[in-house]
């Protein structure tokens, strides 16, 4: 199994390691394609890359990007869709053409339509250079619940009470958390050319703990990643907290 396990300290270090990870790879190859995730996780990520861009000028002016998923319903300049997530967090600090930024429309009229379109969107534009995933608290990935198929591609999806709690602090109640996503599918995001995952905080220990056990299991929708060559993890101390101590040891500073 080709998953590689960076241990950090904490949420910055974690932030810092993944943004000189998509750096790196923006200057090896100035058109990337990026696949981005929404959610706080990656948050500082996006700061990184901001103030990378501000104080030394890299480049994402041939870079295109694809978002992993987007709530069905809410309109791009809702403040909860992940459209304007990304415009506010990441494309508006950097050089990026907002015409080379994609995320699903979850205000398509035809939803399964828009989720074939977004698959020939990803083969047209050659493929996920690099894919940046966080983990949901029962292992998600995008918005693929425990029990999706590994075949998956891009689809509809009917999120799981507890994800719509976890994703409930952003709105104004619970009763305001769309039920459905389009999510890009297991078998999109194993088709991506390198994968980096970041775990940050207790919250996730137990997803972190059972993903690296190893067991293969749609009941774990992030332990598909075992079977991509290609994988880095990059997780904190909190996040690895339920693994033994004897692996729990810190390898970056
Ligand atoms: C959300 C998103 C995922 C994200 C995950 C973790 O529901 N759809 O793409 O990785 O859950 O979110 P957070 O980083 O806020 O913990």
């Amino acid at each position: 199994m080709a998953m590689k396990l960076l241990k950090v300290a904490d949420y910055a270090e974690m932030s810092r390691q993944a943004a000189d990870i998509i750096i790196k790879q923006v200057k090896e190859k100035p058109n990337a394609v990026l696949g981005l995730a929404t959610g706080s996780t990656v948050l500082g990520v996006y700061r990184e890359l901001a103030a990378d861009h501000r104080q030394h000028g890299t480049s994402y002016r041939l870079v295109r990007t694809v978002n992993l998923d987007e709530y069905v319903g809410l309109d791009p300049d809702h403040p909860n869709s992940y459209r304007y997530y990304m415009n506010q967090h990441l494309f508006a600090q950097l050089d990026i053409p907002l015409h080379e930024t994609h995320v699903p429309d979850g205000l398509a009229a035809d939803l399964d339509e828009e989720c074939r379109r977004y698959e020939r969107l990803i083969d047209e534009l050659g493929g996920i250079d690099l894919q940046l995933l966080g983990i949901g608290r029962n292992g998600h990935i995008g918005f693929n619940e425990p029990g999706t198929p590994f075949s998956t591609a891009t689809h509809v999806v009917e999120l799981t009470e507890l994800t719509r709690e976890a994703n409930a602090r952003f709105f104004p109640s619970l009763d305001d958390v769309p039920r459905y996503a389009i999510t890009m599918g297991i078998a999109t995001i194993l088709r991506s050319r390198r994968i980096v995952l970041l775990a940050s905080g207790e919250e996730k220990a137990d997803a972190m703990a059972r993903l690296l056990e190893g067991v293969v299991t749609p009941d774990l929708p992030a332990s598909a990643l075992h079977l991509h060559p290609d994988v880095t993890i990059i997780a904190d101390c909190e996040a690895l907290s339920l693994i033994p101590k004897e692996k729990r040891r810190v390898d970056a500073p």
